[in-house]
């Protein structure tokens, strides 16, 4: 057989703030388990104005980007939070990026997991519940953006140890 074999990939998947507020957590993490991949990093994160519109500085043109923005943040659906994690394994981003569905829930396949749970707002915005990387560059930006190394329970890309002075962190008092 002259079948592709697959290649082990890392993907971000971001539960974003409508699937916070539905309570779709543990629905959307039963279905992604589905895939048999590995969760290596996960964390709930504050999102701030600078992450958003960096994870999604390719829509800066888009008439929606602001919309976009503050969905992102929370400020939709007064959850200021997204679940953030890196699923690791086979096909990682296309297992993944399948069971999502696609970006318009109304086109998503009904079975799919914004088919599902996704609408479309009245302003025309996609609220679509969870963000998934689409190749391994987009992967590789945004594992970097939402995740320092040891967040990751796997040694993902290359690393350096730096010496940090008088960086000013919070700590268990
Ligand atoms: O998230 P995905 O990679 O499937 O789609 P995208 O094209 O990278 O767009 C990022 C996000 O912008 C989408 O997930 C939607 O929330 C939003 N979007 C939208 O509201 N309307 C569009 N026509 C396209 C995207
Ligand atoms: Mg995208």
């Amino acid at each position: 057989m002259s079948e592709k074999s697959e290649m082990i990939q890392q993907t971000l998947v971001l539960i974003k703030p409508d699937g916070l507020k539905k309570s779709l957590t543990g629905n959307i993490l039963t279905r992604l388990s589905e895939t048999k991949l590995e969760i290596v990093a996960a964390k709930i994160v504050r999102v701030t104005r600078a992450l958003a519109e960096e994870h999604y500085r390719s829509m800066k043109d888009k008439p929606f980007f602001e919309e976009l923005i503050q969905y992102l943040k929370g400020e939709l659906h007064d959850r200021r939070k997204v679940i953030a994690m890196v699923y690791w394994g086979p096909d990682a981003i296309q297992k993944v990026r399948q069971l999502a569905g696609a970006t318009n829930p109304e086109e998503a396949e009904a079975t799919s997991i914004r088919g599902s749970f996704g609408r479309i707002t009245t302003k025309g915005l996609y609220e679509n519940v969870l963000h998934a990387s689409t190749d391994e560059s987009e992967a590789e930006r945004e594992i970097k953006l939402w995740f320092e190394p040891d967040e990751v329970i796997v040694d993902l890309y290359p690393t350096e140890t730096k010496t940090i002075e008088k960086e000013k962190r919070q700590v268990w008092a």
